[in-house]
């Protein structure tokens, strides 16, 4: 029964993985019908490979590097000020070094992904996504992928947010 279900996850994960790619942009994700977040057995089963295809479909390299290393320019594409205050957006390091996320815990990392709150429970720029339909599986795969990429000691400078307006600008959700 547990293999059974272990394998329907892992197969309707697949399965979403590869309509994403086959449509290009986000297709929604499939595996969450099989993998609430309320199954303890998904984030059981999470796996590197898994987490390797996430950060692609989810365009977390885009951001934060192919070796997810962070940024130490700019993200671009935004405005160096808004409403008259600076704005400086760097992705921070998320591999497992300790200018990284090495000494987050994972339950901390699946937060930020979903939630955008910090380790600190501090709010990080709303230009960092929130994934918050992301599923246990989806989130811990990601987790345990960040732990298994090569270290980088990269300190990344702190971004200064936006001023926040309104709740649509700080509540970004996919
Ligand atoms: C549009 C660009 C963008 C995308 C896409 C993006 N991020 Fe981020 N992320 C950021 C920025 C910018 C910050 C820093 C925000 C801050 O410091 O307030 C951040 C912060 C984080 C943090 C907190 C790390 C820290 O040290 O504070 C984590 C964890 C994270 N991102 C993981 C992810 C994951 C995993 C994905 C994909 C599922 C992702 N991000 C996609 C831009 C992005």
């Amino acid at each position: 029964m547990i293999a059974w279900r272990r394998a329907l996850c892992a197969a309707a994960f697949a399965a979403a993985a590869a309509s994403a790619w086959a449509c290009g942009e986000d297709a929604g994700d499939a595996g969450d019908a099989e993998c609430p977040r309320s199954n303890p057995e998904c984030k059981e089963i999470a796996t590197v490979e898994a987490g390797a295809q996430a950060v692609v479909k989810r365009r977390c390299v885009d951001c934060h590097g192919r070796d997810l290393s962070g940024s130490l320019t700019k993200l671009p594409g935004v405005a160096d000020t808004i409403q008259g205050e600076p704005v400086e957006l760097y992705p921070p390091n998320l591999t497992n070094d300790e200018t990284g996320i090495g000494t987050w815990s994972d339950e901390a990392l699946a937060v930020a992904i979903r939630s955008g709150i910090d380790e600190e429970s501090q709010a990080l720029c709303p230009q960092m996504t929130h994934y918050s339909q992301m599923s246990d599986f989806e989130v811990y795969s990601i987790v345990k992928y960040l732990r298994d990429i090569p270290k980088v000691r990269k300190n990344v400078p702190r971004s200064v947010c936006p001023p926040t307006k309104t709740k649509e600008q700080q509540g970004s959700t996919r």
